[in-house]
């Protein structure tokens, strides 16, 4: 973000190499003395991209602090492109206020989606319809994480899936009261059949 030029460049060559829609992810500027994050907005626009998602921290915030929203507003105000508003997400309810403030058409979500997946469906019900969805009964959070362990060893394999399932399971687990006897168990299961075995016996008790 610092080189402007740059960032000119590279979208439009991205944009002329491929046939699909390319999408942009940005910060809102390299430094809190630097955030240039609506001159970015406007050369991503003037490339050809087709949507920009906004994370309101600067890289030099890291993940320091909370994300600020204005940047994001400014950003909307100053371009056509659908608009992205990331950063701090974790409710409905906050999604529906972010994008109030900003005038974002959608969000992203991050962190809040680990061990939770059926967010989305919580906020699009809460856009939809301004009452909060339930969360899942325990069977159908059984089965939705099952099916992505399921996935992630057919796509890691049973090595690699083995261990990227740990991080996973534990944010599945982090808001029980037994989750770190639960995570000790999973993280020295030595194959994937064990591994699936205690999860299943584990969500589904
Ligand atoms: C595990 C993890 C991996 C991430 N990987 C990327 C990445 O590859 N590219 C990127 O632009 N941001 C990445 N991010 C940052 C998020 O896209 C997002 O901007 C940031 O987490 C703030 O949103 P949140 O508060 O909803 O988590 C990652 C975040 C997490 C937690």
């Amino acid at each position: 973000m610092r080189d402007e030029v740059l960032v000119g460049k590279i979208l439009e060559a991205v944009v002329k190499a491929v046939n699909v829609p390319v999408t942009l992810k940005t910060r809102t500027g390299w430094a809190r003395a630097h955030r240039n994050g609506v001159a970015i907005a406007r050369i991503a626009e003037a490339s050809g991209i087709a949507a920009l998602a906004m994370h309101g921290r600067t890289r030099e915030d890291l993940y320091l602090g909370a994300a600020e929203y204005d940047t994001i507003a400014e950003v909307r105000a100053a371009i056509s492109l659908p608009l992205w508003v990331n950063g701090d997400i974790d409710s409905p309810q906050k999604a529906a206020a972010v994008m109030r403030y900003t005038g974002a058409n959608g969000v992203m979500i991050g962190r809040a989606a680990q061990g939770r997946p059926w967010i989305f469906r919580e906020i699009t019900h809460f856009l939809r319809t301004g009452r909060v969805m339930p969360a899942p009964e325990r069977p159908e959070l059984a089965s939705i994480m099952l099916g992505h362990l399921r996935d992630l060893y057919a796509f890691y394999g049973a090595e690699q899936g083995l261990r990227i399932a740990r991080k996973h399971l534990a944010w599945y687990a982090r808001h029980q009261a037994n989750a770190t006897e639960f995570c000790a168990r999973i993280n020295t299961a030595a194959d994937i059949d064990t591994q699936y075995r205690l999860a299943e016996n584990h969500f589904q008790s």
